[in-house]
């Protein structure tokens, strides 16, 4: 009895996000700005292929356009880790140097800049961390993991791993750090995604060229924070359901297969309008779920930090939740200049509108490839 005692003290402390930090890269590309290299890519293409077009045996390449992107996406620019490269019409995808095995990776680099950011606004040291999560959609190799690579860089004593959840691979990270702080192994972890789309995005593909931005987002979680602004975790929902709608066949068992696989083969593939009416319905009814199981209503939830992929998608949840009649800034929009960062969306749109009251509620809501779906419930303290 005295043990049971002891292990639900120690359930009950409260634990909290008590910084979050962003790193943007520093080239930001418009729509008109990508459409014009895309565009040149299809008349490049189309008169390459003239004779096999004009006999009927491939179809000539269609034309984006910049009010087809805004009016289906709602994404009006996005921010990648090198734009030359990516806007040349004989390329379409960005240039990075190789890095030796002695240097930091490109992914640690941009983690570190994120973390430090969110360290700071939590009022802790690295030091003060004793387990670092790498949770991104992709990443950039098997081993050793970049969450120990990132250990190493900050001087952090304790655990560090790496997961992939597609879109909800931030919120599953953050699941986790609380599952371990309750579970009393560490009590001050960073989550950390680099989600460096642009790796995996085809910018050949007229029907998604336009969906993905780059970021790095961190997020501190810990128990006993002295942080001004915090927000205590009162309960995270998980929820997958498999689905082939959005996928990335690329992995290491592709060097063994009896097959070639194209460099498209290899990228980000989708069928946006299925995946749009499947996954809203687990959204809206996930959150509605969770809110009954703490007696709350979507009223009493001041704001909503949405998944940031389509604003069609956000448009459909929140007025599931609270009707027609509700102010914008319940559920802040990022995708318009970040465009869709997969997990990290909804973490930016924390960080950057994360102005509450004491006591007033909020809910981080992640969904995408999977099915996966995140939804932390937090509070204002
Ligand atoms: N420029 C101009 N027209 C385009 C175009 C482009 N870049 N891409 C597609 N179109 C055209 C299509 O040819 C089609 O024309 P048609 O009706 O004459 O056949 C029309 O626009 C509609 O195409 P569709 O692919 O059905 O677009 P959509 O309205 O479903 O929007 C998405 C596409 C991807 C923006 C949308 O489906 C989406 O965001 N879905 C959710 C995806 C998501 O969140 N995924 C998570 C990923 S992590």
């Amino acid at each position: 009895e005295y043990k049971i005692t002891c292990i639900q003290g120690k359930h009950m402390e409260d634990i909290y996000i008590s910084g979050t930090g962003v790193w943007t890269p520093p080239h930001k590309i418009s729509n008109d700005e990508l459409v014009e290299s895309y565009n040149q890519y299809v008349d490049l293409f189309n008169a390459e292929n003239a004779d096999q077009i004009n006999t009927g045996v491939i179809d000539a390449l269609e034309h984006s356009s910049s009010e087809f992107i805004v009016k289906a996406s709602g994404i009006k620019s996005r921010y990648v880790i090198e734009k030359d490269s990516l806007l040349d019409p004989m390329r379409m995808k960005p240039l990075i140097k190789a890095r030796a095995d002695d240097e930091l990776s490109f992914s640690a680099e941009v983690s570190v800049k994120a973390a430090k950011q969110a360290l700071e606004n939590a009022d802790l040291k690295p030091t003060d961390i004793d387990c670092v999560i790498v949770s991104a959609a992709n990443l950039q190799r098997a081993y050793p993991a970049i969450a120990i690579e990132v250990q190493n860089e900050l001087g952090i004593e304790g655990y560090a791993y790496d997961m992939m959840v597609g879109c909800s691979a931030s919120t599953f990270g953050i699941n986790n750090a609380f599952a371990d702080i309750r579970a009393g192994k560490s009590s001050k972890i960073l989550v950390i995604s680099p989600e460096i789309t642009s790796g995996h995005n085809n910018f050949k593909n007229r029907d998604g060229h336009f969906i993905f931005g780059d970021v790095c987002t961190a997020v501190v979680i810990e128990k006993a924070s002295k942080a001004k602004n915090k927000f205590k975790i009162i309960d995270t929902k998980l929820k997958t359901t498999f689905s082939n709608n959005i996928r990335n066949n690329f992995g290491y068992m592709n060097t063994i297969e009896d097959k070639e696989y194209s460099e498209s083969e290899q990228l980000f593939v989708q069928n946006g309008r299925r995946v749009f009416k499947e996954v809203m319905p687990f959204v809206s009814s996930l959150i509605l779920d969770q809110l009954n199981e703490h007696d709350l209503s979507p009223e009493d939830i001041e704001r909503y930090w949405l998944h940031q992929a389509n604003i069609n998608m956000n448009a459909y949840v929140i007025k599931k939740l609270l009707g027609d009649d509700f102010s914008s800034d319940r559920a802040p929009i990022v995708l318009d200049e970040y465009a869709n960062t997969s997990s990290a969306g909804s973490i930016i749109a924390f960080h950057k509108y994360n102005q509450l009251d004491d006591g007033q509620k909020g809910i981080i809501c992640s969904f995408g490839a999977g099915y996966s779906i995140c939804s932390i419930l937090l509070e204002k303290a």
